[in-house]
């Protein structure tokens, strides 16, 4: 289906390269329509723009006043695209300053918005910078790159813009619907076993991972329930979120949400043990002495019951987490897991003291009830998340 795009081109020297992402964008079928700053068209020219983007480029605020134009482009766009999105961009939308037909057609829109950033390092990694990103982040704006490269000057590191071609995918990824009308239960963190009222057994799980699969399945338009024990970050906005904290409890959420998915995605830390018994007080060292004994039991092995008790058509994904290096042996691990756990997928990845759990950062593959190699990924949590949902379409 074509979509309404409006390319927003701000005044870096990358903006030569934004003629490639609207190109590709007319290419595909789109209706673009470029929203250029006067600083911009000191680098590419309206001619330019016009010809590929097959649309009048838009400049001027008071430009159109009758058409409401300041608005009128915003409201109408499906999707908004900024790049180059210079360091002053950033900080611009950040304070949701509307000083010039980009910013005013950015504010009056309710389209998702992807930048791809250029800048020098210095102007990447300063604070002031690092804080409007995570501003806009947490408010749901996409970022694609920078990438790390060859800047204008004899200079590289990162805050090179990302290649069009990547542009584009990302950018057509976020309105992404493939998922409409599909409900996915998600499972995200790790579960905690209390010993006594303060104390507990737990991991480092911090969610990440599952809170990415949740927020990008609702970006592709699913119908989301996040099933949240103990997150480290915020849950996101648009999925129905539950909270437990402990495997019983994640359990018993679980099993009265799983018959109502389509899709069923595993991916907490669940404790394999839990305390015996949980002491009503705090335990005490001055009654303890030297030593604590604990007894733990096994906890049920939740993936393994939704997989047998599934709904016909339910598709079951699980996680391993494994601190294995050798990458065959990993593998083997996986496959042992998959053919006893009975899900269809089994996502599996290395953690460690460093690895997996807490970054922001994931590496994995993914293994098929006949223990092959489906997809391997790595990189954000959130591309991750877009390749496992990947296999669902
Ligand atoms: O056996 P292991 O803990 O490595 O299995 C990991 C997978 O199984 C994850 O998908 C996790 O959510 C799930 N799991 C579970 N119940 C348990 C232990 C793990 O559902 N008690």
């Amino acid at each position: 289906m074509p979509l309404n795009i409006v390319v927003g081109i701000t005044g870096g020297i990358a903006a030569y390269k934004a003629v490639g992402v609207v190109r590709a964008l007319v290419l595909e079928g789109h209706d673009v329509h470029v929203v250029a700053t006067d600083a911009a068209l000191r680098f590419v020219g309206r001619p330019t723009l016009e010809a590929i983007s097959r649309n009048p480029v838009h400049t001027e605020l008071y430009e159109g006043v009758a058409q409401v134009r300041h608005v009128a482009i915003g409201q109408a766009a499906d999707l908004i695209v900024v790049a180059p999105a210079t360091a002053n961009t950033l900080a611009k939308l950040a304070a949701g300053l509307a000083d010039d037909l980009l910013g005013n057609t950015i504010l009056a829109s309710t389209a998702p918005l992807v930048l791809a950033p250029a800048m020098h390092t210095e102007m990447w990694q300063n604070p002031a910078t690092r804080a409007n990103v995570d501003t806009l982040r947490s408010r749901g704006v996409h970022f694609v790159g920078p990438a790390s490269g060859q800047l204008t000057g004899s200079d590289t590191g990162p805050g090179r813009m990302a290649e069009p071609d990547d542009i584009v995918r990302a950018a057509l990824s976020v309105v992404r619907r493939d998922l409409a009308g599909r409900r996915i239960l998600v499972t995200a963190g790790g579960t905690r076993e209390p010993l006594d009222p303060v104390r507990f057994i737990g991991n480092r799980s911090s969610g990440r991972q599952g809170v990415a699969l949740a927020l990008a399945a609702a970006a592709r338009g699913a119908e989301v329930t996040l099933l949240a024990a103990n997150l480290e970050i915020e849950p996101p906005h648009g999925v129905r979120v539950l909270h437990v904290s402990t495997t019983l409890e994640l359990r018993d959420a679980a099993r009265e949400a799983a018959p109502h998915a389509d899709v069923v995605i595993m991916a907490a830390a669940v404790a394999d043990y839990r305390p015996a018994s949980i002491a009503h007080g705090k335990i005490k060292k001055e009654t303890q002495g030297d030593e604590l004994e604990l007894r733990l039991l096994r906890n049920p092995d939740i993936l393994s019951e939704l997989s047998h008790d599934r709904p016909d058509g339910q598709l079951v994904i699980g996680f391993a987490a494994e601190t294995e290096q050798d990458e065959q042996a990993l593998l083997e691990l996986g496959r042992a897991k998959i053919a006893r756990k009975g899900s269809d997928y089994l996502v599996v990845n290395r953690v460690g003291w460093s690895e997996g759990f807490g970054t922001q950062r994931n590496a994995v593959t993914v293994l098929d009830q006949a223990g092959s190699i489906v997809m391997e990924a790595s990189g954000t949590k959130s591309s991750v998340a877009d390749r496992i949902l990947d296999l669902l379409s």
